[in-house]
């Protein structure tokens, strides 16, 4: 009997073992006590830890706690096909990035969190920071999504643009073709952004960094803010309303804000697209900044095999569709298509290949030169 559960201990994680020494030490300091307890029940209580530990055991492969950022109707039928594949029930909480890092840091080694998935590259770069990601090696992930969506502790699997909309009426599209063009004198009092603090604006000056340098990036933040229509407010949603309404001539925004007003059931947000053009920005040199939504394996997961398997899944054909169709944005494998009529209507465009893990590299040097070039 005892030989039989000693061998069941061994292939437990060494955290659990780590439990069942300390259960026993608590419970050799009390043992004095214990022997005056009849032999079954003191027989029940030392064996309790080992009832305990091998259940989660048994049942860890069956199930996922997936902590989520994203939220999006479609994730349903994401989730619910994953577990018909493979068994696997998903546990999902959902709630904004930094409250999921900010409970997965609290609960420290004994967070049940498997997987976090968060939009933007900067926003995973924090989590790696902070040393919440394990390295996921699978030769499905590296053959699936291409080399500049993924790094080696987490996956791109959706992209997104950030892109330059301009009122028809105030602004001529050939003075606006490029990012560098936001901070031409040319259209001052013209410019409406959001803050330089968002992860958006963030990953895009990482990248303005990764191409042009700190001091060239810096002076071209400066040029912008000289534009400013006014102080950064809102959303990229606000942004377009405030373009649509000729409050500013031009703004910045992710592409899946603008194919969410093109696909609206709301006859105003389909008139407030008429009044503004999109434009894909640096089409004839380094092509639209690229952001992603993705995901990675914490390092505390205790059901790693599940957690592994769903990553794989996401980088699956189906997987991906909802995946990228969920939020009007595009699947990270590039075999995949996605029928989406607002992002047909926006045409095709070239992407910055920059590798994303460059905007998570660069992304605590981008809000220093925000902060200094005064875009609050
Ligand atoms: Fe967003």
């Amino acid at each position: 009997m005892i030989t039989a559960d000693v061998a069941v201990i061994f292939p437990l994680p060494i955290r659990m073992i780590r439990n069942i020494i300390a259960f026993y030490s608590v419970k050799l300091s009390t043992l004095r006590r214990n022997l005056q307890m009849n032999p079954s029940r003191l027989a029940l209580s030392l064996l309790a830890p080992l009832i305990i530990a091998v259940q989660p055991a048994t049942a860890a492969d069956k199930v996922l706690n997936l902590y989520s950022a994203r939220h999006y109707q479609t994730d349903e039928a994401l989730y619910s096909n994953f577990t018909t594949q493979t068994g696997i029930k998903i546990n999902r909480i959902e709630a904004k990035e930094d409250e999921l890092l900010e409970r997965i840091r609290n609960e420290g080694a004994n967070s049940p969190a498997d997987i976090f998935i968060t939009v933007d590259a900067t926003r995973l770069a924090k989590a790696d920071e902070l040393g919440l990601f394990a390295p996921v090696n699978s030769k499905i992930l590296e053959s699936r999504l291409p080399p500049q969506l993924r790094s080696n502790d987490w996956f791109a699997f959706s992209t997104r643009a950030r892109v330059l909309v301009i009122n028809k009426d105030a602004i001529k599209a050939t003075d606006v073709q490029n990012y560098e063009d936001l901070a031409n004198p040319k259209l001052k009092g013209q410019v409406c952004s959001r803050s330089g603090a968002h992860p958006y604006n963030i990953s895009l000056m990482a990248s303005m960094i990764a191409r042009l340098g700190e001091a060239k990036a810096e002076e071209w933040a400066r040029g912008v803010v000289a534009n400013f229509a006014r102080a950064p407010k809102g959303g990229d949603t606000d942004q377009i309303k405030a373009v649509a309404a000729g409050e500013c001539g031009v703004t910045i925004s992710n592409s899946y804000y603008l194919a969410r007003l093109l696909r609206s059931d709301k006859a105003d947000d389909r008139k407030l697209m008429e009044k503004v053009t999109i434009i894909w920005p640096n089409q004839t040199n380094v092509g639209a900044h690229i952001n992603i939504s993705g995901g990675g394996m914490l390092k505390t997961a205790p059901n790693k095999e599940s957690a592994v398997k769903f990553l794989e899944y996401l980088a699956s054909d189906d997987a991906q569709r909802y995946f990228a169709d969920g939020n009007n944005e595009w699947p990270a494998v590039p075999s995949v298509v996605v029928k989406n009529v607002a992002l047909d209507a926006m045409g095709k465009f070239k992407a910055d290949p920059l590798p994303i893990a460059m905007l998570a590299k660069n992304s605590a040097a981008a809000q220093k030169v925000y902060d200094r070039a005064g875009w609050r």
